[in-house]
């Protein structure tokens, strides 16, 4: 990829040790790395070190003649391409999200119009902490994107959710956002999540998918800049930068967001988990036990819902379809009858028996079956790794039709 210019903002944390690490990748990579250390980030870091590994003048002050003569904040924060936030501390985060600036890293990060990725590192309890939330989810609404933290041994000895990411992935998760938008002009229609169907007023048939495969299918086509759009079924999930989210809750309204969305789009991908039969009729009101003799049963009559994605298929169109195999026996023999029978372009076989993999886990162990009959097998990956892999193969399909 090309060779870009890195601003690196470090903040105070003891993971800023890590940093001269990442500015050593970042330079073999070709980027111009400059840092910006905060005051608290010196305890850590010494700006010599980084001044060394980066070639370049450390920032330190935003009232230092020398340091402003040499460049001042404003065109420091304009000559960035990118800015990284590694260490994000909890303070920093809270200030970025509030457009505190009182410092020279927090006025550059205010000033600065680059893509910015924040990798935080904190205290567990800091990281789960409401307003450290609030704080996080205020960023990702703005396109922040944010890398880790990692769940492991934290440095203050309790142990969870606050280390930094790994230095390799903050640089792999940086060179994603600046590559060549490869789905620009694209439009991705992603489903996501088990539908519920109504029994009555307030029970529901639903399933244990969690909606994370979609998510991250979703999030990865929008990294690549396609215009996403993500039908989800009911979810906890937040919804992933630049992704437009349509929320649904029974199958036959996944049915008509996802027609009516997939009409101008080159990519549609069915990974919710559609119920295939709804209650003939949901009561309006609740069911009271008391109404039925006890010790008697309760019959509910179930009807068929529409097969989405089957519909999707029989429409004419160069659109590249792709569908989502949940089996626990004969995986690969089952999805390649799913793939005929419905006509798809690709089916991301699950095994469901797994216990590492699938429903509400984050990793997935699938299968890539083609209309030839070829299976691919991925290894057990993170969902976001199965996301990148699937959107490689889709972006293959689509350049061959178009
Ligand atoms: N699907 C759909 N509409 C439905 C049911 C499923 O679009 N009413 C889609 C799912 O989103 C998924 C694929 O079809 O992409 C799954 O097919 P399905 O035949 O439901 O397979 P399983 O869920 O694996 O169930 P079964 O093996 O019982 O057929």
């Amino acid at each position: 990829m090309e060779p870009r210019r890195v601003l690196l903002v470090v903040s105070g944390g003891i993971a800023a040790y890590k940093i001269p690490e990442l500015v050593r990748r970042l330079k073999r990579t070709g980027h111009a790395v400059r840092c910006v250390v905060t005051a608290s980030a010196r305890e850590f870091v010494s700006p010599l070190t980084l001044q060394t590994v980066s070639a370049e003048p450390v920032r330190e002050s935003l009232f230092d003649r020398a340091e402003e003569g040499q460049i001042d904040h404003i065109a420091l924060a304009d000559w960035a391409e990118a800015v990284v936030v590694a260490p994000a501390t909890a303070n920093l985060l809270a200030k970025l999200a509030a457009g505190i600036a009182d410092d020279l890293a927090t006025t550059v990060l205010l000033a600065t119009r680059a893509p910015l990725l924040v990798a935080p590192a904190m205290n567990v309890n800091m990281w789960s902490h409401p307003a450290t939330r609030a704080n996080v989810a205020t960023l990702h609404e703005r396109g922040v994107e944010i890398v880790g933290p990692e769940a492991g041994e934290l440095a203050c000895g309790w142990e969870g959710e606050g280390r930094m990411a790994e230095p390799e992935a903050i640089a792999g998760a940086l060179e994603l956002r600046l590559g060549r938008p490869s789905l620009a002009g694209e439009r991705v229609v992603v489903s996501a999540g088990g539908t519920r169907e109504p029994v009555d007023a307030v029970r529901v048939l639903a399933n244990r998918s969690s909606g994370k495969m979609g998510f991250a299918i979703a999030a990865e086509a929008a990294r690549r800049g396609a215009e996403t759009i993500l039908v989800a079924a009911p979810s906890a999930l937040p919804t992933p930068p630049g992704v437009r989210r349509i929320d649904i809750e029974t199958a036959l309204e996944m049915r008509d967001a996802v027609h009516a969305e997939a009409r101008s789009a080159g990519v549609v991908v069915m990974a919710a988990a559609v119920a295939d039969f709804r209650p003939a009729s949901a009561h309006a009101r609740k069911l009271k036990k008391e109404d039925l003799p006890e010790g008697e049963g309760l019959t509910l009559e179930l009807v068929r819902n529409p097969d989405i994605l089957a519909e999707l298929c029989r429409e004419p169109g160069e659109r590249v379809v792709v569908g989502f195999a949940a089996e626990s026996h004969d995986v690969v023999e089952a999805a390649r009858r799913k793939l005929a029978r419905k006509g798809c372009d690709l089916i991301v076989a699950n095994d469901v028996s797994r216990e590492d993999a699938g429903f509400e886990s984050d990793a997935n162990a699938v299968v890539l079956v083609s209309p030839g009959g070829e299976a691919e097998a991925l290894p057990l990956l993170p969902k976001s790794e199965v996301a990148r892999r699937l959107l490689d193969r889709i972006e293959k399909l689509r350049g061959a039709r178009s």
